[in-house]
């Protein structure tokens, strides 16, 4: 591993897959090796007996080199909700994670891990998204949803990034909503409040095309 990011947003839907895929093709576009990760996922579906997610499938898909899922993703819970209620019966243990990410670390250049929830969401009851990424020690990117409301979020989640004392890379403003009144304006208040770079404002793209979007990137 020549580089590392943890990836986490303002919410849940706020963009964090669509931005570490778009990150994923960044990458690649430089001649890099990429692989990524979600260590854990709630909102599972079976597929060939085994449970798998969406947004870890669709990392492994565009990851230069073949992993097997179980890195990729080693908790899948099959239930929509937190996943320290969903993994009641299977409690996330940090060790596990770091002994995946230690094998991915051997596979590729770029490793991209995107969390669940926000950076506060908790994982189990021990510990949370914050928790997690503090053990993995990668320098973290805000992934900003634009939307009413992502000012406070965005700030808040800032802020707790800070409280970590962790490295933060720069944050992603996210454009989910075709009707968003005054995007710009708020885009630019968001930038006068957080003291690191914008690395890039992804687009309303109606169908997911990740390599066009990678082109509005500046890591
Ligand atoms: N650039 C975009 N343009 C249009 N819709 C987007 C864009 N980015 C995200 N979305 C929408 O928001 C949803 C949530 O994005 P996702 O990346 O899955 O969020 P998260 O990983 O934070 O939960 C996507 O399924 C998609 O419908
Ligand atoms: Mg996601």
């Amino acid at each position: 591993m020549e580089q590392g990011f943890f990836i986490t947003g303002t919410d849940t839907d706020a963009g964090k897959t669509w931005a570490t895929v778009s990150l994923m093709h960044y990458f690649k576009r430089q001649g890099k090796s990429v692989v990524g990760m979600k260590p854990v996922a709630s909102g599972c579906l079976q597929y060939q007996g085994k449970l798998k997610n969406a947004d870890a499938l669709l990392i492994q898909a565009n990851a230069t080199v073949p992993i097997e899922y179980d890195v990729v993703n080693p908790y899948a819970y099959e239930n929509p909700i937190s996943p320290h209620i969903a993994g009641l019966d299977n409690p996330l243990l940090a060790s596990i994670v770091i002994e995946r990410f230690n094998t991915l670390k051997n596979k590729a250049q770029i490793i991209l891990v995107e969390g669940a929830g926000g950076w506060l969401s908790p994982l189990s009851y021990q510990m949370d998204v914050a928790d997690l990424a503090k053990q993995l020690g990668l320098p973290v990117i805000l992934v900003v949803g634009m939307q009413l409301g992502c000012i406070n979020h965005a700030r808040l989640s800032w802020q707790a990034i800070k409280f970590q004392q962790l490295p933060l890379a720069g944050w992603i403003a996210v454009c989910k909503d075709p009707h968003m009144r005054e995007l710009e304006r708020n885009i630019e208040t968001i930038k006068n409040y957080l003291d690191g770079p914008l690395l890039g404002i992804l687009p309303f793209m109606e169908n997911a095309d990740f390599n066009q979007l990678s082109t509005f990137l500046s890591v």
